[in-house]
C-alpha cells in the first residue's frame, strides 16, 4: 500500500512516500522536509500568517521532490494522507486542500490524519511496535501519556495541567537569550553546564495522576536568572541544565506512574515508547532508557528526524488507517483543535453513514461543526468544500 504524506501543521513543510507492506512493515520511500527557521527566527517564534504563506510557496515543489525521489507517479498511489489537525489553522488548510485535490484529481482516497495520531504511530513505522503500548507524547503543543490500543483507540492517562514540555523548552531559550528554536539549543548549553548549581522545584512529582506540570518551574527558572544577571555564558548553561534536570526528574516520575496506570487499566504493554520534537533530546532519551531498564519493559524512541515534524509519520498514519478501511470524504474540515482520544476509529467514511458523508450543498457549517448524530470523532463530516477554502 503506497501513501502521500504531507505535514503543514506548524512550521515544516514536509511531502513523503511511504510504503506499507501486508505484513504491517514499512519502507519510507521518500521523506522530504523543509524547515521555515529562517522565516520566523527573526521573530523569536512561529508567525501563523508567515507559515500558511511559505507553506502554499513551498508545498507543490516538496511534494515533487518526494515523488520523484520514491520514483513513483500519483497514478501508483493507493491514497493521499494530509495532517487535518491540529495545528496552526492557515498550514492545515494548506496541506489539506493540496491533498484533496491530488486525491479528486487522481481517484485515490484521502486521509486525514490527526497530527498527534501520526506521532503516535511512528513506533510502528521505524520498530513494527504492537499493540498495547504506553506513549510518552511530548512536542510544542503537547505533553500526554497515552494508551496507544490499536488504530484509532487512544486513552489518555496524564496531560499538562499548563504548558507543554517542548513550550518550557522554547520559552526557557527566549529568557536566556538562546533563540528560537529553543529545544535544540537548551539541550546543547545543558550540555556544558551543572545540573546541581540551581535548585528549582520538581512540580507533580508523587502524585497520584500521571500529569504535568510545567509554569511553576519555568517561573523559579526566571525568578533564578533575574536574580543574578546580567548572566555569563556559563550561567546560562548551569540554568538550561539545572532546567533540563528537573525536566527529567519529573518525566520519571511521570512516566513511572503513567507505566503503573496502564498495568491497572490494561494489563502490561509490549513497550514504552515516546514520540514528538522533546524525544529529540539525547539526555531525555538516556533517562527514558533507565527508567525502561529498571522498569524492565522495552523502549522504542524513533530516530531524533522521524520524532520531530515529519510527513513520513503522516504517510504511516494514513497507510494505517487506510489498511483498517478507514478513509475520508472531500469536505472533511481541518482542525485547529483535534484532541488525540477524540480520533475515532469511525472517523473517516467506512463509520459515516452516507447520508453524513455527503450533506447536501449549501449546508452550514462550522469548522468544528457536526451534522446531527455524526461521530464526535474530531472529523467534521458537513463542511461544505467552499467553507474549508
Ligand atoms: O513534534 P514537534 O516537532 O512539533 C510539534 O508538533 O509541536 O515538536 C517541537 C517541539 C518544540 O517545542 C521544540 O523546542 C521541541 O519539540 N524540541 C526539543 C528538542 N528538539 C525539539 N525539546 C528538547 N530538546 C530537543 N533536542
Ligand atoms: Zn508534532
Amino acid at each position: 500500500m503506497l501513501v502521500l504524506g504531507i505535514e503543514t501543521t506548524c512550521d515544516e513543510t514536509a511531502a513523503a512516500v511511504v510504503e506499507r507492506h501486508d505484513d504491517g512493515r514499512a519502507t519510507v520511500l521518500a521523506n522530504v522536509v523543509l524547515s521555515q527557521i529562517a522565516e520566523h527566527a527573526a521573530f523569536g517564534g512561529v508567525v501563523p500568517e508567515i507559515a500558511a504563506r511559505a507553506h502554499v510557496e513551498a508545498l507543490d515543489l516538496i511534494i515533487a521532490a518526494a515523488m520523484a525521489e520514491a520514483g513513483r507517479d500519483f497514478g501508483a498511489l493507493d491514497g493521499v494522507a494530509a495532517a487535518a489537525g491540529p495545528g496552526l489553522i492557515g498550514g492545515v488548510i494548506v496541506g489539506l486542500i493540496t491533498a484533496k485535490a491530488i486525491a479528486l484529481v487522481h481517484g485515490k482516497p484521502l486521509i486525514a490524519v490527526n497530527h498527534l495520531e501520526a506521532h503516535a504511530l511512528t513506533a510502528r513505522l521505524t520498530d513494527g511496535t504492537p499493540f498495547p503500548y504506553c506513549l510518552f507524547l511530548a512536542s510544542g503543543g503537547h505533553t500526554q501519556i497515552v494508551a496507544v490500543r490499536g488504530v484509532g483507540d487512544y486513552v489518555r492517562l496524564g496531560t499538562t495541567r499548563d504548558d507543554a514540555i517542548g513550550e518550557a523548552f522554547d520559552k526557557t531559550a527566549k529568557l536566556l537569550g538562546l533563540g528560537y528554536p529553543g529545544g535544540q539549543r537548551v539541550e546543547h548549553e545543558a550540555a556544558r553546564g551543572d545540573p546541581s548549581r540551581f535548585i528549582l522545584p520538581r512540580p507533580m512529582i508523587g502524585r497520584q495522576d500521571a500529569d504535568f506540570s510545567l509554569s511553576g518551574l519555568k517561573t523559579a527558572l526566571r525568578l533564578e536568572a533575574e536574580k543574578i544577571a546580567p548572566l555569563t555564558d556559563q550561567d546560562v548553561a548551569d540554568l538550561c541544565a539545572s532546567f533540563q534536570g528537573a525536566v527529567i526528574e519529573m518525566v520519571v516520575d511521570r512516566l513511572r506512574r503513567g507505566l503503573e496506570v496502564f498495568r491497572e487499566r490494561f494489563g502490561a504493554p509490549s513497550a514504552l515508547v515516546a514520540a514528538g520534537g522533546v524525544a529529540a533530546n539525547q539526555a531525555i532519551r538516556a533517562a527514558l532508557l533507565d527508567l525502561a531498564s529498571q522498569d524492565q519493559i522495552a523502549l522504542v524512541v524513533p530516530p531524533p528526524s522521524l520524532c520531530t515534524d515529519n510527513a513520513a509519520m503522516i504517510a504511516w498514519a494514513g497507510a494505517e488507517r487506510l489498511a483498517h478501511g478507514l478513509r475520508d470524504t472531500l469536505d472533511t474540515s481541518p482542525r485547529a483543535r483535534w484532541p488525540l482520544d477524540q480520533v475515532g476509529k469511525a472517523a473517516g467514511t467506512a463509520g459515516v453513514p452516507p447520508a453524513l458523508a455527503c450533506p447536501p450543498a449549501g449546508r452550514a457549517g462550522g469548522r468544528d461543526a457536526r451534522a446531527p448524530g455524526a461521530p464526535t470523532d474530531g472529523v467534521s463530516p458537513n463542511t461544505a468544500p467552499s467553507a474549508v477554502v
